[in-house]
């Protein structure tokens, strides 16, 4: 069962990576938009509808469905872990507010580039800290208080590879999605 637990907690850090790593290239991008110049809209909204697909399909669902797991188990949550299924759906929201914005300005709709990048900064600011938070406490206390009944409880799921959360499909697709967005774009997504 050590296993199981250690590639789905690795996996989760791998995606958590990658997420970064596209937060990354969104703001050198919108960096570009700031000094006047025209950023690669194309990679900017490849990035966005990945964002605004992937991580709800596949990574918070995962993190939801262990933290219920947790949560129940274990009597003395960390005192840092905030409610992840709440900050997920402020994530989602944020995801399509930044989105639309980002619509509106290819539509020519006016919008202050200040705003553009005020939005920018608290979108990827929320998005930091969360993982930040998960990072330091909620991956942690999954290593230490889930115990082997939790993960067996949960094998079936995990070793079906077309389980669309713990599915090794579903995590794949994650990797192959960002890769091709970095391969298109020509980054790296580790360095
Ligand atoms: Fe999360
Ligand atoms: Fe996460």
């Amino acid at each position: 069962m050590v296993g199981i637990q250690h590639d789905v907690i690795s996996d989760l850090r791998r995606e958590h990576r990658y997420l970064t790593r596209l937060f990354s290239v969104l703001e050198e991008q919108m960096a570009v938009f700031n000094n006047g110049e025209t950023p690669d809209y194309d990679l900017v909204f490849q990035v966005v509808e990945f964002l605004l697909d992937f991580p709800s399909r596949c990574h918070h669902p995962k993190e939801d469905v262990l933290y219920r797991i947790l949560a129940d188990s274990t009597a003395n949550l960390p005192a840092g872990l905030t409610n992840l299924s709440l900050e997920h759906e402020e994530l989602d929201k944020l995801t399509s507010r930044f989105s639309d914005m980002l619509a509106s300005v290819l539509g020519e709709a006016g919008v202050a580039r200040e705003t553009v990048m005020k939005e920018l900064e608290s979108f990827t600011r929320y998005q930091r800290r969360h993982m930040q938070m998960e990072e330091a406490f909620f991956f942690p206390a999954l290593e230490s208080g889930l115990k082997p009944e939790d993960w067996d409880a949960l094998a079936e799921r995990i070793t079906n590879p077309d389980d669309p959360v713990f599915g090794s499909t579903a995590a794949k697709n994650f990797i192959i999605q960002c890769e091709r967005i970095a391969r298109t774009a020509d980054f790296e997504l580790e360095n």
